[in-house]
């Protein structure tokens, strides 16, 4: 199923690779829509393509696939300096960094260490959290909310430290991992996407939501968001407690899962109602993440037989086989509040394939995926 999988997945993405002129996000109305060319923050997907490529390139070694991810990393080189989004983790990790990882080629760090300081400046050392969304210059309420997205963007911080010696990027995402902990995980496991802040005295004030049902139930892809990057957070810190809130998470994921495995957009969503197998992917690839890090064998076989299950799930009832669409996964959702579902989305593709990799290439795990305690965490 794995071996099925990957090689069909390869076939979409050397499709993309030949037939599209912009980076791809989700697929509406027969062709891939794009970031909007004004608006930056709607460039957080980019580097989704970039890593698509990058992976496709490490398992296959086809030089096709080097070139095409060298010519769309190389694309993503003007965003390095700008404060406009709160993703430039997603953005220069998945590109430079994941195809420093692969190439060796010390021509990509500089552009990804450079983005890694610009992105410091939305650190707020008042509350300890990085600001979501907004200027950092904006209103007060802009420069006092952060989201669970965020999560995710904190490995490209701990990378930053680990390849400089600076312990600065580390300090920040602990500082940042530390409180989204408190304010953003529930008891029970389950994620609030949003908390706002007092941005002046760094004091908490409220859960709320962006893209989930409501404020106090938890949108599924920002559970993936948690999971991931908790469980990375730890193995670049050895920090016991983000470990602990990431099986939490998990264990809240696997309890409320629907029976096929891939959830609907809000886990407070009981009846039928649109999917996000973007969520799904996330949380697979989450879960091989907190496996690979877990101390305790059999939860790590736990993780494992989830990750597997769901992707054999996504694989069954959701790919796009028999269509004609050049993405891997369908039934995705970008943001139902704002009428934004039920499509193909680069992000859920990118963890998908990750996970497959992951799963069929553990020579490539410890290439592609590496993680190691840095200093400053
Ligand atoms: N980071 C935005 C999203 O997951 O939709």
């Amino acid at each position: 199923m794995l071996q099925e999988a990957l090689e069909y997945s390869l076939q979409i993405i050397a499709r993309n690779r030949d037939e599209v002129s912009y980076f791809p996000e989700r697929w509406e109305n027969g062709a891939w829509i794009s970031a909007e060319p004004n608006r930056i923050p709607s460039h957080w997907v980019d580097g989704f393509w970039t890593g698509l490529l990058w992976l496709a390139y490490a398992h296959t070694e086809e030089p096709a696939y080097e070139q095409a991810a060298r010519k769309w990393t190389s694309e993503l080189a003007w965003l390095k300096t700008t404060t406009l989004t709160h993703d430039l983790g997603f953005i220069f990790y998945l590109s430079n960094v994941l195809g420093h990882r692969v190439m060796g080629d010390d021509a990509l760090l500089p552009d990804a260490l450079t983005a890694a300081e610009t992105f410091t400046q939305r650190y707020n050392p008042r509350g300890e959290y990085m600001q979501a969304w907004g200027r950092i210059d904006g209103t007060n309420h802009e420069r006092g909310r952060i989201n669970v997205d965020l999560m995710m963007n904190m490995p490209f911080f701990y990378w930053a430290s680990a390849q400089s010696g600076d312990p600065r990027y580390a300090r920040i995402a602990s500082g940042h991992a530390t409180t989204s902990r408190y304010v953003l995980v529930r008891p029970d496991g389950s994620v609030s996407q949003v908390a706002d802040f007092n941005q002046t005295t760094g004091a908490f004030l409220r859960q709320e939501t962006h893209q989930g049902l409501s404020h106090d139930t938890c949108w599924s892809r920002g559970l993936g968001w948690a999971l991931y990057g908790f469980a990375e957070a730890y193995r670049w810190t050895g920090n016991v407690a983000y470990q602990s809130v990431a099986r939490r998470i998990a264990e809240y994921a696997i309890a409320n899962a629907p029976a096929d495995k891939v959830p609907f957009w809000d886990y407070d969503l009981l009846d039928e109602d649109y999917r996000d197998t973007s969520a799904a992917s996330v949380i697979a690839a989450g879960l091989l993440e907190l496996a690979d890090g877990e101390s305790d064998i059999a939860l790590a076989q736990r993780w494992r037989d989830e990750a597997w299950e769901i992707t054999e799930s996504l694989w069954q009832n959701y790919s796009t086989r028999g269509t004609d669409i050049p993405a891997i996964l369908v039934e995705a959702s970008r943001s139902v509040p704002h009428d934004l579902k039920d499509h193909p989305l680069i992000y859920g593709d990118y963890y998908f394939v990750e996970t497959l990799i992951r799963l069929q290439r553990p020579d490539l795990t410890e290439k592609l995926f590496p993680r190691q305690i840095v200093a400053g965490a």
